[in-house]
């Protein structure tokens, strides 16, 4: 799991151990230049991993940057020593920063579309090898957005990065078939984490009222629960789900149809 220490990725992790899988919670652990809010901290990782066994599964917890092959490499391997072979994959680690798309820095673009595509990637990277070796299929499940799907003003790098992540889903998809590994991409709406709810994302929603009412739900509520999201991973993750690869499920309480 990454992006494990809080939002959904929490949610995720102590969900898939109350299903009873063991956890490899990863995250950054600090803060990144020209995202305009505070990202998990180590502590918050610490917290994610009481947490998970507080549920009597074991979590193996280590900071690590999914930019970074060679760390995802290392943590993967370690989770093998320890936990053995890994069967599911979450890749969810991802940031945000905003501004029109001909004013965005470079240094803007590249922090969100390596962080939410590059690192969805290389988290498969590292991960996917040993699942084939394995031999016992599997499951991978990557967090794209409602962003993914559609256009918005304010922010075309995540826009960009998080539609990239279905093409990624979609070709992996295909590859990883015959090894019965299944490929799938959520689209969560807006969802109340420290993303969703940081000052800089409430402030753009203020400031521009076509993403204000495009990011809005057509269901009468706020923002989506991560929890909710996080029962979608659950399910994709299970037998139940054996025949479902290559799709893309929105989990967004129907702000694609706004
Ligand atoms: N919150 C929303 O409204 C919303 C909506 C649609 C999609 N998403 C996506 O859901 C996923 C989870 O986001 P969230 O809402 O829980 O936000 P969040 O900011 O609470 O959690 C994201 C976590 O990812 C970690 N992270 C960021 N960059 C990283 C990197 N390079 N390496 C390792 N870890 C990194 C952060 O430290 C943080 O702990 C993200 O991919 C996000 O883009 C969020």
């Amino acid at each position: 799991m990454t992006g494990a220490a809080r939002g959904q990725g929490r949610s995720h992790a102590l969900a898939l151990a109350r299903a009873g899988a063991d956890v490899v919670a990863t995250d950054l652990g600090r803060d990144l230049e020209t995202v305009p809010y505070q990202l998990g901290s180590e502590d918050e990782l610490e917290e994610t991993r009481r947490q998970v066994e507080a549920l009597g599964r074991r979590c193996l917890c280590r900071v690590g940057d999914v930019r970074d092959l060679r760390a995802m490499e290392e943590i993967v391997a370690q989770a093998a020593r320890e936990l053995g072979a890994v069967e599911i994959v979450c890749a969810n680690a991802g940031v945000i920063s905003f501004g029109p798309s001909w004013q965005l820095s470079e240094a803007q673009w590249d922090e969100v579309v390596d962080s939410n595509l590059k690192g969805a990637w290389l988290t498969c990277r590292a991960t996917v090898p040993g699942m084939i070796q394995g031999g016992r299929g599997g499951c991978i499940v990557l967090t794209s957005s409602a962003a993914g799907l559609r256009g918005y003003s304010g922010f075309a790098h995540y826009v960009s990065a998080k539609h990239g992540v279905v093409g990624l889903m979609r070709s992996l998809a295909i590859e990883l078939a015959p090894h019965r590994i299944r490929v799938n991409c959520l689209h969560p709406g807006g969802v109340r984490t420290p993303m969703g709810l940081s000052d800089a994302m409430q402030g753009q929603l203020a400031a521009d009222p076509h993403a204000n009412r495009a990011l809005g739900a057509l269901l009468p509520i706020d923002l989506v629960e991560p929890e909710d999201v996080s029962a979608a991973v659950v399910w994709l993750a299970s037998d139940a789900a054996r025949y479902v690869t290559g799709v893309s499920l929105p989990v967004d309480a129907g702000t694609l149809l706004i």
